[in-house]
């Protein structure tokens, strides 16, 4: 047998590369539930780096609700959803997400996938098979999350979909472009809230641009669903927007606490996606005890508690957006609980990284693809679990570590 191996010296070297552009990851294991402090190893951090905002994921009820559910429904739904796996808790999941976006989408159907990758997947590939090989295009915001990146890549190769990119919030750029095209489906795609920047979309302008040139507008709202808008419903809520033009993705594993993603739109589309979106027919149903975990922390987004952990998110970000002027590190304008400190090179955030680490904080350096070669940062996110004073003495920390790499960073 050859022990010449040429895939493993491959992988290898590649990773070799990674490393010498300071581009590797590395796992952190954790030992203690999600919160505003993480035990990891013989540490215990300050943790301003989860999706986590409202605070939810180890919050008693929905702890609870998975014991609960788990006695009701088992564990494993041993099926994909068309087979046997959809069970009444999905169902009931399902009509509940409806009811939170039908003020804005008129006929709204829901269907609940185990992640916010595979709905975001399913939702571009699965509409853009609404045309024909080759007649779908698609514009995708050049800032947009890898999984719409990736359904749009998957469009366009399954699909041969065409696709424009185009600038960060540049609707002009977006306009010239749909003025000159003559194909029969359009598909805009956006971040509702940019998840490395944290600014929000206008998601107003873009339904307006969808609605003039016939398009369909895909919204991935994963960071703005439980955090945006009075009632937790998300950006739609926030705008105040109504159409059946809107293809609208919510996550469940972050502001709710959980886990899963569900795509809402009209009828129509779902039911089409049902018939074909790919991810959801070959893939086995989320366990249902998940699907009835959802539904007691919908109850908490929507309640009293929910408002007033947005309320408290939100003072947060005032804060933050207060106190921070005297940095003179790049940030993007941001009204959510993502807030970037741009730093560069991987190398500047890799060190600053290091310095807070040390100071006993865990917000890592992201780094490109997720974020543009030359724009390495720090991605730091609030949670309704921080205190105003964890909030202040992070940017205390900050401040010193600011004095201490000057000239250097
Ligand atoms: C904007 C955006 N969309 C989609 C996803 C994927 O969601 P999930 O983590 O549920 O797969 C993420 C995850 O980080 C995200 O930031």
């Amino acid at each position: 047998m050859s022990t010449n191996f040429k895939a493993r010296d491959m992988a290898e070297h590649q990773i070799t590369e990674l490393d010498e552009q300071l581009l590797r990851r590395k796992l952190r294991t954790t030992e203690s539930p999600c919160d505003a402090k993480a035990r990891v190893g013989e540490r215990e951090l300050k943790a301003f780096c989860s999706n986590d905002y409202l605070g939810l994921a180890n919050h008693p009820k929905i702890v609870a609700a998975l014991a609960e559910g788990a006695k009701l429904y088992g564990v494993g739904s041993g099926a994909s959803h068309l087979i046997s796996g959809h069970s009444i808790a999905h169902d009931l999941l399902e009509k509940k997400l409806a009811a939170c976006e039908e003020k804005h989408i008129p006929k709204a159907r829901a269907l609940f996938f185990s992640t916010g990758y595979l709905a975001n997947i399913n939702a571009i590939t699965g509409i853009s098979r609404l045309a024909e090989q080759g007649q779908a295009s698609i514009y995708s915001a050049k800032l947009n999350h890898a999984s719409l990146i990736d359904g749009v890549r998957l469009a366009s190769a399954q699909n041969k979909a065409k696709v424009t990119l185009f600038d960060h919030q540049n609707l002009d750029s977006l306009e010239e472009s749909l003025k000159q095209d003559t194909y029969p489906l359009k598909l805009i795609v956006v971040d509702g809230v940019f998840s490395m920047d944290g600014d929000i979309a206008p998601v107003e302008k873009l339904l307006h641009i969808a609605e003039q040139y016939d398009a369909l507008l895909m919204v991935d709202d994963a960071h703005g669903f439980g955090v945006l808008g009075e009632q937790g419903h998300g950006i739609l809520e926030q705008a105040g927007v109504h159409s059946e033009r809107i293809i609208y993705v919510g996550t469940l594993g972050k502001a709710a606490g959980v886990s899963g993603a569900f795509i809402c739109a009209a009828s129509p589309f779902i039911e089409w996606l049902i018939q074909k979106g790919r991810p959801y027919i070959y893939s086995t149903a989320t366990p249902p005890a998940i699907a009835h975990t959802l539904l007691s922390s919908l109850e908490l987004i929507e309640g009293d508690e929910g408002v007033s952990r947005r309320k408290k998110l939100n003072e947060l970000i005032q804060i933050w957006n207060e106190e921070m002027t005297f940095s003179s590190w790049e940030k993007t304008p941001s009204s959510t609980p993502i807030q970037p400190v741009i730093l560069g090179s991987n190398a500047n955030a890799l060190a600053v990284a290091k310095l807070l680490d040390e100071a006993g904080y865990w917000i890592p350096a992201i780094r490109p693809p997720t974020v543009p070669v030359g724009t390495s940062r720090l991605r730091i996110t609030f949670s309704a679990n921080h205190s105003v004073d964890d909030l202040r003495e992070l940017i205390q920390e900050l401040k010193i570590i600011e004095q201490t790499v000057e000239g250097n960073v």
